[in-house]
């Protein structure tokens, strides 16, 4: 640098010395190279004329305005000047007239001369990202060997592919007499003017906002509205949804769905704001499609442009054989005043779950956080939503006049002589009945409702869900307060409960679920479960519980002399568990870690199909061990051909009725094997095409004899048992008020019974698995409206499983899960309509391949006394 600096100041200089006996040479008579054929920068790759290689990325450069940015205001900016990104959040920020505006205001008011408007940066820049992903894949696959495809460029910009949010909407007006109005786009129409096939719950998110409170209306007929979500949702065809038919009987449509449908109806119709909150609990009564087209057509009128001709007219259906009146909406039970005191609401507010560094979405799900339930200590706070003004933490509330019924294990008088002895003192008319007295024949009026739990005796079957019917009658009568009195389990045999997690007795298990539902499905009362470790203070306990509400949930534990609530905490379990031990990602290191090898053997009862496949495939491909699977699912075999090549359900359904399955529960039932067969197949060849050896066995959980037999046979052919998963399950929601004793048995038992009658049967083996995992859910941690049955039987798992933890020495963990988006092979419970909701909710689902990896690293390197977890993409 000196040199040169000496030489331009004119300096006369004798550099060749530098060069001297080195290896140079004097350049001054030979030929300059030839220019580069590429310079490569850091920010782009141009050829020796300086433009961009053709295909390859475009540099950065300024947006010119168009014609439509323009609106008769000139240049902008200076023309000639380069603009930083930042300058274009300044844009907007003056109006005309010089008044500021907001940001949501940039693409209307203030636009300063010339500037772009927002949709065509929007748009530019998704061509520049599209441009961007599409030059990563030319270098991918060209690293790769494949041939590229040469870059077309595509104009994205407003009115093209511009995103749906900014699709501006045509407003169509004057809708003809004897129809009811929709949103101009609430109905996505295919050429027959029906919705796409499969919308259904899907187009929740078509409808837009607003839309029908100003003109912006079409001609709807309402009975092929409500029969097209009707089919959409099914997946029946349309022509078979006969009007009279019962929803819920005949085609399966629970009440929670009937719920979704109804809410989408009276958005498809525009009518939210119309008829009100309540309007979509009325409708979603209504069981026909008959009676909730009539009852929407009547509502419906003399509501603005949408009023039909005649309040009667139009209908799709010819009229019923046998004039019957549709069946009114009942409207819900209300409850008598109470002369003195009224409930405190309950807490039920949406939980949200907060985890460190949630990984990104990916797919159709995203990577689980793991989360544990405590127990963190609770007080109650004097005055906290008080009855009546009255209450202390001493428990002095004024019940004068107020009805109770105290029931559950009323022998039990230790307990429960005290409790009903306390509510009485209080003012309180007590009668103490059995469970089953109860359910029979339930008060007519009835201000609070104790339910005494496992107090008889800690162990054995579960009281649900026998007491599940009293629980519902009693809730009928309208009590404000709802609670349950139960004794937590002995951590040893010296009875003691503590240290270690606050558990409840078998007996007991399953009722935090149920309560932490009863709290969501009743928010206007006091649900509370009390769990206690002390009998002689039961009344004490109960008695200062009455009259506060806590933020803390519906479970209540008194343990040690201190109150607890419930805490869902984050807690990773290190790196390796959370990450995996390296890039692969194939579960190999974790089946490793755990043991497993080509000889070990694992039953996985529901293995064959849903969210279970695809760990099945995981320790197959990872361990290549021998993967006994069960499900009540015959065995795959030859397909009819008559359905064999039918991929679609609304074909199978056509096809399966063609075969004789005339009415639509034959139909669903019947597609709904074939589709289980096919998916066990599946299961079985992805097995083996990962090097692992599979057997499938037809099993009913609730065949205890059955499952005996089954898990004696895999050990005696094997002479071994490594690990267990038991992830059966149903599901049948409904609101507990709607709830038939029936069906939550089938539901609870599904799990609880058959996992009482799966450990019954490993207690007679020579050697234990190493490890058992319960599927639970994460309904059972923090409740579910519509899932009382489901929440308790997952709940009970829990219970269940730590108890045998602790009583064999035996890893056993339940794993509760959010739920999980679908994969095409394997759908598990969560169909489009439930895949819909959990959208309009904003509840995020799980990645499966994400999910089970999580199981395999949770039992690889989770921590072995740890009795549950959950694993959540998402609040809830
Ligand atoms: N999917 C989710 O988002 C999610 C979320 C949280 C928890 N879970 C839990 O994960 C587990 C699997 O759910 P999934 O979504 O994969 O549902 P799924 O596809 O319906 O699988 C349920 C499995 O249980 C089996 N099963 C049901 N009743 C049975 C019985 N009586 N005897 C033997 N097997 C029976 C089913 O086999 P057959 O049909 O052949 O009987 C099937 O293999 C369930 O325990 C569920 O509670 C799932």
């Amino acid at each position: 640098d000196a040199v040169a600096q000496l030489a331009v100041a004119g300096v006369a200089l004798h550099p060749d010395w530098l060069v001297e006996g080195r290896d140079a040479a004097d350049l001054r008579g030979s030929e300059p190279p030839a220019r580069p054929r590429w310079s490569v920068t850091g920010r782009a790759v141009l050829t020796a004329d300086g433009e961009p290689l053709p295909g390859g990325l475009a540099p950065a450069r300024r947006v010119p305005p168009t014609s439509a940015d323009h609106a008769g205001i000139p240049t902008w900016p200076t023309a000639g000047q380069p603009v930083a990104l930042g300058q274009h959040t300044a844009l907007g920020q003056h109006a005309a007239g010089g008044q500021p505006v907001g940001p949501g205001q940039l693409a209307t008011a203030g636009r300063a001369a010339g500037e772009p408007t927002r949709e065509t940066l929007v748009g530019h820049f998704l061509t520049t990202a599209r441009d961007m992903l599409a030059a990563q894949r030319d270098v991918l696959l060209s690293y790769l060997g494949a041939p590229t495809t040469p870059t077309v460029p595509v104009a994205v910009g407003v009115g093209a592919a511009a995103p749906a949010a900014v699709q501006p909407v045509v407003p169509v007006t004057g809708p003809p007499a004897g129809t009811v109005s929709a949103a101009s786009d609430g109905v996505t129409s295919g050429g027959d003017g029906r919705p796409d096939a499969a919308d259904g719950l899907r187009d929740v998110g078509d409808v837009v906002p607003g839309a029908g409170t100003g003109g912006g209306r079409a001609a709807v007929d309402v009975g092929a509205v409500v029969l097209d979500l009707i089919a959409g949702n099914t997946g029946y065809p349309t022509e078979m949804i006969e009007p009279d038919l019962d929803l819920e009987t005949d085609l399966s449509v629970n009440s929670i769905k009937r719920t979704e449908i109804a809410g989408l109806l009276t958005q498809r119709l525009n009518l939210t704001d119309a008829l009100g909150p309540r309007a979509v609990e009325e409708l979603s009564r209504l069981r026909t499609v008959r009676t909730i087209t009539t009852w929407l057509t009547e509502r419906t009128a003399g509501s603005g442009p949408a009023t039909p001709a005649t309040p009667s007219a139009p209908s799709t259906f010819p009229a019923p054989p046998t004039a019957t009146a549709p069946p009114t909406a009942t409207a819900p039970p209300t409850a008598t005043a109470p002369p003195t005191a009224t409930a405190p609401p309950t807490a039920t507010a949406p939980v949200t779950l907060v985890g460190p560094g949630e990984p990104g979405a990916r797919g159709g799900g995203r990577a689980p956080t793991r989360f544990v339930l405590t127990t963190v200590p609770a007080p109650l706070i004097a005055g906290t939503a008080d009855l009546t003004g009255t209450a202390d933490l001493t428990g002095t509330i004024d019940l004068t006049g107020t009805a109770w019924t105290v029931f559950g294990d009323v022998t039990a008088h230790d307990v429960a002589d005290p409790v009903a002895g306390r509510l009485a003192d209080l003012g309180a008319t007590v009668t103490a009945r059995t469970a089953a007295e109860l359910a029979e024949a339930p008060p007519q009026r009835l201000d609070g409702l104790v339910y005494l739990c496992g107090w008889g005796r800690a162990e054995g079957e579960p009281e649900l869900p026998e007491t599940f019917a009293a629980i519902r009658a009693a809730l009928q009568a309208g009590p404000r307060w709802v609670l349950a009195v139960s004794a937590l389990a002995a951590a040893d045999p010296a009875g003691s409960t503590g240290p270690g997690p606050a558990l409840p007795t078998e007996r007991a298990a399953g009722l935090r679920g149920l309560f932490r539902t009863l709290a969501r499905e009743y928010p206007d009362r006091l649900v509370r479960l009390v769990e206690l470790d002390d009998a002689a203070s039961a009344a004490d306990i109960l008695a200062a519980e009455l009259g506060r509400s806590t933020a803390t949930g519906a479970v209540a534990v008194h343990r040690g002399g201190t109150r607890h609530g419930e805490q869902l905490t984050a807690m990773p379990v290190g790196p390796l568990a959370a990450a995996g031990a390296g890039p692969a990602a194939d579960g190999a290191a974790e089946a490793e870690a755990l043991g497993l090898d080509r000889d070990a053997v694992i039953l996985l009862v529901g293995g064959a199909r849903g969210i279970t496949a695809g760990f099945t495939t995981l320790l197959a491909g990872a361990a290549r061990c021998r993967l006994e699977l069960a499900g009540r699912t015959a065995p795959p075999a030859a397909e009819d051909p008559r359905t064999a090549g039918i991929a679609d359900r609304a074909g199978l359904i056509q096809a399966v009725r063609e075969l004789g399955h005339r009415t639509p529960g034959e139909a669903r039932r019947a597609v709904a094997a074939i589709l289980a067969r096919r998916e066990i197949a599946a299961t079985l060849a992805d097995v083996a095409a990962r090097g692992g050896q599979a057997r499938y066995r037809q099993l009913d959980v609730l065949d205890a004899d059955a499952v005996a037999q089954a898990v004696k046979q895999v050990f005696a052919r094997h002479g071994r048992l490594d690990g267990v998963v038991y992830s059966a399950g149903v599901i049948e929601d409904a609101l507990v008020a709607d709830k038939d004793p029936q069906s939550f048995r089938r539901v609870f038992d599904t799990k609880v019974a058959g996992a009482r009658a799966l450990l019954a049967a490993l207690a007679e083996l020579p050697v234990q698995p190493r490890f058992l995992t319960f599927f639970g859910s994460i309904a059972g941690v923090l409740g579910n409206r519509g899932q009382g049955d489901y929440a308790a039987a997952n709940d009970a798992l829990e219970t269940l499983g730590a108890a045998w933890a602790r009583r064999r020495d035996t890893r056993t963990i339940t794993v509760h899960w959010g739920p999980w988006a679908p994969s095409a092979a394997h759908p598990g419970m969560v169909d489009p309509g439930l895949e819909a909701e959990f959208a309009r909710r904003g509840v995020d689902l799980i990645d499966p391949d994400e999910g089970h990896l999580c199981l395999l690293r949770e039992l690889a390197w989770g921590p072995r006394d740890a009795h549950a977890v959950v694993y959540s993409a998402s609040g809830w």
